[in-house]
């Protein structure tokens, strides 16, 4: 793994938060974790800002907190989630969530045989190939109400005659062709109900557009995404209409929080995914377009001072998924100047982090750390400190709080 990025500080650190933070949460004993409702509530109007009037789905992976996945889709622009799992899904739906989409293809016989077994559904499954239709056939049999299907299109962007190949490795289905005949193997099936199609450019929703120190890679990203959404745009279109050719489409959902504002700009897609820009991890410090501000946060205590210019903390290694580089990382970000030490970055259960800042840290004191990513802070953590200002005002469970744990 390369080391850590020798960042001083994350992006967005104020004095002002760290005193109001240690005002609310004067009285919790450290791990904890906390979202800062004013930073969360702006980064869900600058999401929909975003959005120019196209509806958002609420990703809940990018959550995994009933009560904020409660209020997000409560707020005026949202509606619907994407789950990431049907178990997900199908729990979500038993608590009264509407309009669910399971972003990823399933093979949980037993989940299938729950959802078959609905008279009604509010949950709509994703498959990609034939293969998946018949093996959810075989798991089912027949069932009194026809399953909802979206169908996942590949939205990477391959030049040079498809030599190159960006984006992520998802759905085998790109053409308009791919997807008309998929579409009529679905519609031609007994059981089945074509209800949407999605695809979801990774390559520009995901992937900061301003990398930090790195001048070159940015305008070369920024060249590329331009020329994927141009391309994108296009054959999305054409897509949608060999599909409706076969069968009426419900919705059309694309982009992430680093797409909004191209994805929501095609007339052929009708709704947009965010999710990860409500809690704003440091992925999404690296975009020129937006910047989220830093809305969740876990705190662990300094338990140790080795020596001068370190302080070290308990646990902290809350890794991020995806390529094991130092974006993944936690971030020290209050108080601020501080760092990982690149030999150790963040440990299984000590953290030093290093600066002058660490001299002003006494043993009792808390480091508020940043995730790389947005939920998966979440399976560290059973609740969420909710504040307001300088004030705790509600305690709720994160997914794992509730002992679920999907993914
Ligand atoms: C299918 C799909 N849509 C959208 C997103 C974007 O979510 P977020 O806004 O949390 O980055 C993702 C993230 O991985 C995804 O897999």
């Amino acid at each position: 793994m390369s080391p850590p990025p020798d960042r001083s500080a994350s992006p967005g650190a104020n004095p002002g938060d760290l005193e109001r933070l240690e005002r609310a949460t004067r009285e919790l004993d450290p791990p904890f974790a906390v979202v800062d409702l004013g930073a969360f509530g702006d980064n869900g109007h600058d999401l929909v800002r975003r959005a120019s009037g196209t509806p958002l789905r609420l990703a809940s992976k990018s959550v995994r907190c009933r009560a904020l996945q409660q209020r997000v889709l409560s707020s005026e622009g949202w509606r619907g989630t994407l789950a990431f799992t049907l178990p997900e899904a199908l729990w979500l739906a038993s608590c009264g969530f509407e309009d669910l989409v399971v972003a990823y293809p399933t093979v949980d016989r037993g989940a299938l045989r729950e959802l078959a077994s609905r008279e009604t559904s509010a949950i709509t499954i994703m498959i990609d190939c034939v293969e998946q239709l018949d093996f959810v056939d075989a798991a089912v049999g027949r069932r009194p109400t026809p399953l909802r299907v979206c169908l996942d299109i590949d939205a990477g962007w391959w030049p040079m005659a498809g030599r190159v190949r960006i984006g992520a490795k998802r759905s085998p289905v790109r053409s308009p062709s791919q997807a008309a005949s998929l579409a009529t193997e679905v519609v031609q099936r007994e059981g089945w109900r074509l209800a949407g199609l999605m695809a979801y450019e990774a390559q520009i929703a995901g992937v900061g557009d301003a990398p930090p120190g790195r001048p070159v890679r940015g305008l070369a990203l920024r060249a590329v995404q331009r020329l994927s959404a141009t391309e994108l745009a296009e054959r999305r279109a054409e897509i949608v209409e060999s599909v409706r050719a076969v069968a009426p489409l419900e919705f059309v959902n694309g982009g992430g929080t680093g797409s909004i504002e191209t994805t929501s700009r095609e007339e052929s897609v009708t709704e947009v995914t965010a999710g990860s820009g409500l809690y704003g991890p440091t992925l999404f410090d690296a975009y020129r377009g937006f910047r989220p501000r830093p809305a969740a946060m876990f705190a662990l205590p300094v338990v140790r001072k080795p020596r001068s210019g370190v302080a070290t903390v308990l646990g902290g290694g809350y890794l991020a998924s995806g390529p094991g580089d130092g974006a993944r990382l936690p971030t020290p970000h209050l108080p601020s100047g501080l760092r990982l030490d690149r030999q150790e970055g963040a440990g299984e259960v000590q953290t030093p982090v290093l600066g002058r800042a660490a001299d002003a840290l006494r043993v009792g004191d808390r480091v508020y750390f940043r995730h790389a990513k947005a939920g998966e802070m979440c399976e560290r953590f059973d609740r969420l400190y909710l504040v307001d200002r300088d004030r705790v005002v509600e305690e709720v469970p994160t997914y794992r709080g509730e002992g679920r744990c999907f993914l």
